[in-house]
């Protein structure tokens, strides 16, 4: 595996390539890029990497952001069947009926979510900037999709009227993640403290000592004053915690918190991915311009600098 990971690096380097992946990786994945992060964090990594090759470890609509970001770049995925089955359950015909339904609310879409979807929405937020987004918006009743979960948190957290669009989308792997196993994780480890994720359910959510994006849990994991934690997300981000804070021991709240799609990179595809050049991701050019729009629009809300205007 050693051997593998050095070719990989050598094989970057050779065709200024940077490889980037998400905090639920495989360990050995995470430790062969270049940054690894959260959704938000990549998406800007994507825009400020100086090459012209990206090799994005993560699913479908992460890797199609960075292609919808980064026009004149080679995005490359290892493994196009890595998907995140949320994305899949918003698109255009459910963003149309809830925009009949409820005229004059803005839309608000999470990053988990594809091109056309985004192209159709008023602004796109990721898990950190979900809330603080929203609470900037005049508006006091937002369609917030896809996820019912987050749109609850965002609810919460705001004070605002969300509707989940559609009413019923979830991450199979936060679902879950449930009350009772924070409860058991607890019994096994009563000092620890919780940390989840805002797409678990609102009932874990309210028992959980911090809830944040991964990157965010990951921060919280070495900033709070605690030497134990119960991780509420995938389970890909207890590696990052413990390279980070060696000291400090993080536990899953079970086994499964697995993201299947996520764990289909491995380095082996990491490496033909570099030397194939396979495979491209492309957004149509009409629709990627719309979704620039709608990001950018975002991001200057949230006070993010889009690197494609400054030029
Ligand atoms: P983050 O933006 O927190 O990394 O989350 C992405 C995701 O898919 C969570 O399941
Ligand atoms: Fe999608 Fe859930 Fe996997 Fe995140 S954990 S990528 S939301 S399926």
């Amino acid at each position: 595996m050693e051997d593998l990971a050095r070719k990989i690096r050598e094989k970057a380097r050779e065709r200024g390539a940077t490889i980037l992946a998400h905090n639920y990786q495989r360990p050995e994945v995470q430790d062969v890029a270049d940054f690894v992060g959260d959704s938000l964090e990549l998406s800007i990594k994507a825009m400020e990497a100086d090459a012209e090759i990206i090799v994005f470890a993560g699913v479908d609509f992460m890797v199609e952001q960075a292609a919808i970001l980064n026009p004149e770049k080679k995005i490359l995925t290892p493994e196009p069947s890595s998907i995140c089955p949320m994305a899949w359950q918003l698109d255009p015909p459910i963003v149309e009926e809830y925009r009949r339904k409820y005229p004059g609310a803005p839309l608000v879409v999470y990053v988990n979510s594809f091109a056309e979807v985004k192209s159709m929405a008023d602004y796109v937020v990721t898990s950190s900037s979900a809330s603080k987004l929203v609470s900037k918006l005049d508006e006091e009743k937002i369609l917030f999709g896809p996820d019912r979960n987050l749109a609850s948190f965002v609810a919460e957290t705001t004070g605002k009227e969300v509707v989940a669009v559609p009413l019923n989308s979830y991450c199979p792997v936060h679902i879950d993640i449930t009350m009772e196993k924070i409860v058991m994780a607890k019994k096994r480890a009563p000092d620890a403290k919780v940390l989840v994720h805002p797409e678990c359910p609102p009932e874990t959510r309210r028992i959980a000592d911090f809830i944040g994006s991964t990157s965010q849990i990951i921060r919280a994991a070495g900033e709070m004053d605690a030497e134990r934690f119960i991780i509420g997300t995938e389970n890909g981000v207890i590696h990052r915690i413990s390279k980070l804070y060696p000291k400090k021991k993080a536990y899953p709240v079970s086994d499964d918190a697995i993201c299947p799609n996520m764990k289909k990179i491995t380095l082996e595809k990491v490496y033909r991915s570099l030397i194939s050049n396979e495979f491209a991701v492309r957004v149509d050019e009409k629709i990627a311009e719309k979704a620039r729009t709608v990001l950018e629009r975002s991001f200057n809300l949230l006070g993010v600098e889009v690197p494609w205007r400054k030029k």
